[in-house]
């Protein structure tokens, strides 16, 4: 670090800084919700992994026994991501969320039959949506829980229309990836619960900014990516432990039997990247210590969430004082508020403004982000989407206001 980075609240952010060797003041990332920096110790703990025991598991010599033990420590401190008590026997391990999903879809479907009904949005990601829709060839009914056009929120009221006798699962987004809002994950598990089906959580887009709590929210399969968490490029998935054994094999036909996240698991999972994505679980650790948390991770969050309110409060007053531009989602900067900010501005294709902040060595993006039934919705597809700017505590005030610097002469000004 090479400058003093200014932080709202009790944030160490030199410090947090230090942590993630791409992070340089010339260039600024502002493209998290695509992938995040991964952290020092993430990037140490893979070429560990790699050089010391690159073997195959389950043998008796020393460095496949020591594979092992590591590999099962480094599951419990990844499970622990997902909340208070989750074991490492509920969580199932792949290279992506988009993966995890197809094979949930693929596991579940055999159990269920004709005339049978999956509820998915339109404001998802599309990888909680299509391995849904595919089901429909196999005669699963698909019903879609729309984003309310008045508020831009998926709203219970519209779920509980769509429930019925026939629901087996509710699959939805925790937070959108283009409009920052989170869901009120605890109130749609109850009510679909009551009504005798489960949930399949999208959580990609709220697990790098708030902690989880799958079990005391009541969710039976959550799924996030590791590398939007200051990790390695691979993704966990949450299955309610009563779950798991009710689900299809997907591996090997002579572990029909076996119970547990291996039967999600075909093959095996990436050893390395589950190794070094325990990394994550330790720096919050490391953070929650020299903030006073006393063996959980709580006053971590909260410097977290207090860092990114106020990064998406400083940003989201510029974009709301510019009178050619919509804010999409909550012009308002808050806990339930994510610092992934999307705008359109009336004067400007979203595809124009990108290429002004790539001068100024600032990454943000343009598009529907694999969300395009969500842009369409929003009338945007002929707009090319939206122009989103993703943020991480790790990001500065500075560095706001630098963005702010480079788009104010693009942005300002009367609408069109
Ligand atoms: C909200 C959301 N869900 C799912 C995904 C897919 O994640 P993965 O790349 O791990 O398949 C993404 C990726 O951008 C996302 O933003």
């Amino acid at each position: 670090m090479t400058s003093t980075s200014v932080g709202p609240g009790p944030l160490p952010v030199d410090w947090v800084r230090q942590q993630f060797p791409t992070l340089t003041d010339a260039s600024i990332l502002m493209d998290n919700a695509g992938g995040s920096a991964p952290l020092g110790r993430v990037v140490d703990r893979l070429a560990e992994y790699m050089r010391k025991w690159p073997v195959q598991l389950g043998a008796s010599y020393a460095e496949s026994a020591e594979a092992e033990r590591r590999l099962l420590s480094a599951r419990t401190a990844v499970a622990s991501l997902m909340g208070e008590n989750t074991r490492e026997d509920e969580i199932v391990v792949a290279s992506s969320t988009t993966s995890l999903i197809s094979r949930l879809a693929r596991s579940l479907a055999p159990g269920w039959h004709e005339g049978d009904e999956v509820i998915v949005t339109d404001a998802d990601h599309e990888a909680n949506i299509t391995p849904w829709r595919r089901l429909a060839e196999r005669g699963i009914r698909v019903r879609e829980w729309s984003l309310n056009q008045d508020t831009r929120r998926l709203e219970i009221d519209d779920l509980c229309s769509l429930l019925n006798d026939r629901t087996r699962l509710v699959c939805f987004t925790h937070a959108s990836n283009v409009l920052g809002g989170a869901v009120d994950v605890r109130a749609v598990c109850a009510t679909v619960h009551e009504a005798g089906a489960r949930t399949c959580v999208d959580g990609v887009a709220y697990a790098p900014h708030r902690p989880l709590a799958v079990k005391d929210w009541g969710v039976d399969y959550y799924a996030f990516s590791l590398y939007k968490v200051l990790g390695p490029h691979c993704a966990v998935m949450y299955c309610r432990n009563t779950e798991t054994p009710g689900l299809a094999n997907l591996n090997h036909m002579f572990m029909d039997d076996y119970e547990g996240p291996g039967r999600l698991e075909p093959g095996a999972f990436p050893y390395e990247l589950l190794y070094a994505a325990a990394g994550v679980p330790d720096y919050l650790d490391e953070l929650g210590a020299c903030l006073g948390d006393d063996g959980d991770r709580t006053q971590a969050w909260s410097a977290v969430a207090t860092q990114e309110t106020c990064l998406a409060r400083r940003l989201l007053e510029f974009l709301d004082a510019q009178p050619a531009v919509e804010i999409m989602g909550s012009a308002s900067a808050g806990p339930e508020r994510m610092p992934t900010i999307s705008f359109v501005s009336r004067r400007h294709l979203s595809s124009d403004i990108p290429a002004i902040c790539d001068c100024h060595g600032i990454g943000i993006r343009w598009g529907h982000f694999y969300a395009p039934r969500l842009i369409d919705r929003l009338g945007l597809t002929k707009r090319n989407g939206v122009v989103r700017v993703s943020m991480l505590h790790y990001n500065t005030v500075q560095e706001v206001d630098r963005l702010i610097g480079a788009l104010e002469p693009a942005l300002r000004g009367r609408a069109a």
